[in-house]
């Protein structure tokens, strides 16, 4: 019998809530994080602990059958994957910040500027939208110190509470988008895993019902 490959970030932020939301669906997984793919006890699901940023691509190839996600990634570099359900952790918003004295009155002021960021393409979509020209630096993370250390005038990365912004002097001054953590499955999907998956997904509703 086949089994639904679920892809979840292996650190980070979503981690620890996806294993929590596994478990309260009655997936168990006993081994240690060391281990980058596992399977459940008495239920047809293989995990893989994945890097959040290669999910998309491994969703994409059908390597994975469904993933626990970020949307924020998702809309970075998830394109034609499909997202089935919402589940209601990991909240945060992609933010165009600048330094606190910086005047910002809209993203216009950032025509010619240099932003930093890890969503070059969430960025650049808004930029064309609002017929703005910037030049994007791309880093993988740590984004907030670029504008400290002379490298960007502004920024554009994930606020969740606000603190890293804070720390480092920064001002949210625009919200591209809003993103939770999703169920998100590859295109790529056969019938007999979509049945598996569909047993999850009724799962995962009756866990958030009871969660609210
Ligand atoms: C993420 C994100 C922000 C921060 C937002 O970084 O890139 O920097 O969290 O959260 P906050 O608003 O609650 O401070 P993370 O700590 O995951 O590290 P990284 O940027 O080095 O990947
Ligand atoms: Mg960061």
């Amino acid at each position: 019998m086949s089994k639904l490959r679920i892809a979840v970030q292996k650190s980070g932020r979503l981690n620890e809530d996806s294993m929590r939301l596994l478990k309260d669906i009655g997936i168990s997984i006993d081994n240690g994080k060391d281990q980058l793919k596992a399977s459940a006890k008495g239920f047809p699901v293989e995990v893989f602990y994945l890097r959040n940023g290669d999910i998309p691509q491994y969703l994409k190839d059908g390597v994975v059958d469904a993933a626990i996600i970020g949307e924020n990634v998702l809309i970075e570099k998830g394109e034609g994957i499909g997202v089935v359900e919402k589940l209601g952790f990991s909240s945060c918003r992609v933010c165009i910040a600048v330094p606190k004295a910086y005047n910002y009155n809209s993203i216009k002021d950032l025509e010619g500027k240099r932003i930093a960021t890890s969503y070059p393409n969430t960025v650049k979509t808004y930029l064309d939208e609002n017929g703005v020209n910037a030049n994007l630096h791309i880093i993988n993370g740590s984004v907030e110190i670029a504008p400290n250390i002379g490298l960007a005038d502004a920024i554009c990365d994930i606020v969740s509470s606000g603190s890293t912004l804070f720390k480092n002097n920064l001002k949210e001054v625009d919200t591209i988008l809003k993103s939770e953590a999703v169920l998100a499955v590859s295109p790529k999907l056969n019938e007999e895993r979509k049945a598996i998956l569909e047993i999850i997904q009724f799962r995962i509703q009756s866990v958030l019902k009871g969660r609210q």
